[in-house]
This record gives structure tokens, C-alpha cells and sequence, in this order.
């Protein structure tokens, strides 16, 4: 059981951008969240990608295809405009959960609409970086 997290644009930079909303843990502690949190969860492997590139997340979910058996997703802002990135989740029809930082519900109205997560079976928001595991949590027991 392999499992992918795709984090979208920006979200490289956690610890520096605007820590009083994304925290003070760096992008490379949310990779060795997401390991651990996946190997406790029942998963051989969880891969960790990140871009800040619209075609990079849409090539990303292609390629999961035959690779994965679940995907974990932050689009981050693309979450809100991305056709693209919720078609590609739809084409290859993988077991998928979204997840914020953030609470984006409780921030500004254009955050609520999330295109990415018509693809999605759950949602996890506003939980910090342990959302991330409680989402490979919800996909681990959807894949069991
Ligand atoms: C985010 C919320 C988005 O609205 C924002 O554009 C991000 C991060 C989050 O994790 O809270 O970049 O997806």
C-alpha cells in the first residue's frame, strides 16, 4: 500500500510564510511528518511532491496512476482555481483526500470554494501540519 502527498505552490516555504497562519515547522519537517505518519498508518511507502506548478501537480497525478494506491492533497491555492488539477483527480480515479493548513472555511469567502475536492472522499481542515496525518489516516482505512 503506497501512498502519494502532493503539496501545491507556496507551500515550500512553511516556517517562513506567514508563520501565524501555516506555523513555524518547515516544509521539510511536513515530509518527515508525512513518513512517519505513514508507515504508522500501514503504508509501505508515502512519496512526497511538491510544485508550484499547475502542469507539474496535473503530471504528478497522471503518473500515480499504477504507482499509488491513494493520494493526499494540499493544492494550496489551486485548490480554488484548478479545473485542471480536479479533472486529472477525476481521470485517474485514485482514492484521494484533501488537506489544509489552514481553516480555510474561517478565512476569506474565495478559500471556501475548492475545486480539487469534487475528487475527494474527505477533507481535512485547519488541523496544522497533523492533518496531514490524520488524512493518510482516513486513506489508509479506506484502502483497507
Ligand atoms: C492552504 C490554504 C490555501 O487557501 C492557500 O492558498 C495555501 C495553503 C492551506 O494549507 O491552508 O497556500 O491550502
Amino acid at each position: 500500500m503506497n501512498a502519494l502527498v502532493i503539496n501545491g505552490p507556496n507551500l515550500n516555504l512553511l516556517g517562513i510564510r506567514e508563520p501565524g497562519i501555516y506555523g513555524h515547522e518547515s516544509y521539510a519537517e511536513l515530509e518527515r511528518i508525512c513518513r512517519a505518519a505513514g508507515a504508522e498508518t500501514g503504508f509501505d511507502a508515502v512519496e512526497v511532491f511538491q510544485s508550484n506548478h499547475e502542469g507539474a501537480i496535473v503530471d504528478a497525478i497522471q503518473e500515480a496512476l499504477g504507482r499509488f494506491d491513494g493520494i493526499v492533497i494540499n493544492p494550496a491555492a489551486y485548490t480554488h482555481t484548478s479545473v485542471a488539477i480536479l479533472d486529472a483527480l477525476k481521470a485517474v480515479n485514485l482514492p484521494a483526500v484533501e488537506v489544509h493548513i489552514s481553516d480555510v472555511d474561517a478565512r476569506e469567502d474565495f478559500r471556501r470554494i475548492s475545486y480539487a475536492g469534487k475528487a475527494c472522499f474527505a477533507r481535512v481542515t485547519g488541523e496544522g501540519l497533523a492533518g496531514y496525518r490524520h488524512a493518510l489516516e482516513l486513506l489508509a482505512a479506506r484502502l483497507r
